[in-house]
């Protein structure tokens, strides 16, 4: 592959999201394949900064200036990470992208999501995930899997996880071709067969 694979993982706090990828980075490293594994927000050291406030801060954290952060976090992992790594034609598995923006800070926090969408374009600056899997589990299990340990994201309530889930929900009608719907109800091993197979597609195809 020469100009790499982008694959972003999506989803609720405790969808399973973070289990699957350490699942997809093994299964892809031991069929060949040269694959990286990074995460928004906080995967260099602006980054680490950065999620220190977002889901750790003291104060409240204003909506805007969250939203802003988590684009920030994004620009400089894009551009300092993700886009290098694609040019040497590695496979980039992403815990949480741009769809995280809109599903949280749009339908979660009630942000303009046309602006943000618009935001996000900055962010990335011309690159686009290839695949995107969308781990959907009810809000209720998601919780459960999370546990009592919450951050400051994972504790914004049931009513905010629920307008989140919903938001992941229409983004993936609006967008059927990149994000792939996966049951994530499910048992580990069921979740990571469907996202074997929809990945294995994705790479047939290139
Ligand atoms: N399909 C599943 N069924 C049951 N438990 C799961 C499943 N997927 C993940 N878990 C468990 O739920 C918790 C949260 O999983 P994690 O992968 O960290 O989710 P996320 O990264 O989406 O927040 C972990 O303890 C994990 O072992
Ligand atoms: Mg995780």
């Amino acid at each position: 592959m020469e100009k790499g694979l982008f694959i972003t993982f999506e989803g609720a706090d405790g969808s399973g999201k973070t289990t699957q990828l350490n699942m997809v980075k093994d299964f892809l490293i031991e069929k060949g394949f040269d694959v990286v594994v990074t995460r928004e927000p906080g995967s260099l050291d602006i980054g680490k900064k950065i999620r220190e406030i977002l889901l750790h801060a003291k104060e409240i954290v204003a909506d805007r200036c969250e939203m802003f952060l988590f684009l920030a976090d994004r620009a400089q992992h894009v551009e300092t990470y993700i886009k290098p790594a694609l040019k040497q034609g590695k496979i980039v598995l992403c815990d949480r992208h741009t769809d995280s923006t809109i599903a949280y800070q749009g339908y979660g926090r009630n942000q303009d999501i046309e602006l943000l969408k618009n935001l996000n374009k900055i962010a990335v600056n011309g690159i686009e995930p290839d695949l995107t899997l969308l781990y959907d589990v009810s809000t209720e299990i998601a919780q459960l899997r999370v546990g009592s340990e919450k951050d400051r994201m994972e504790s914004a309530g049931m009513e905010f996880h629920k307008k989140v889930r919903n938001g992941y929900l229409e983004l993936q009608k609006e967008n059927p071709k990149r994000i792939k719907l996966i049951n994530a109800n499910n048992s580990i091993e069921t979740v990571f067969e469907d996202t074997k197979n929809i990945i294995m597609n994705l790479i047939q195809e290139k």
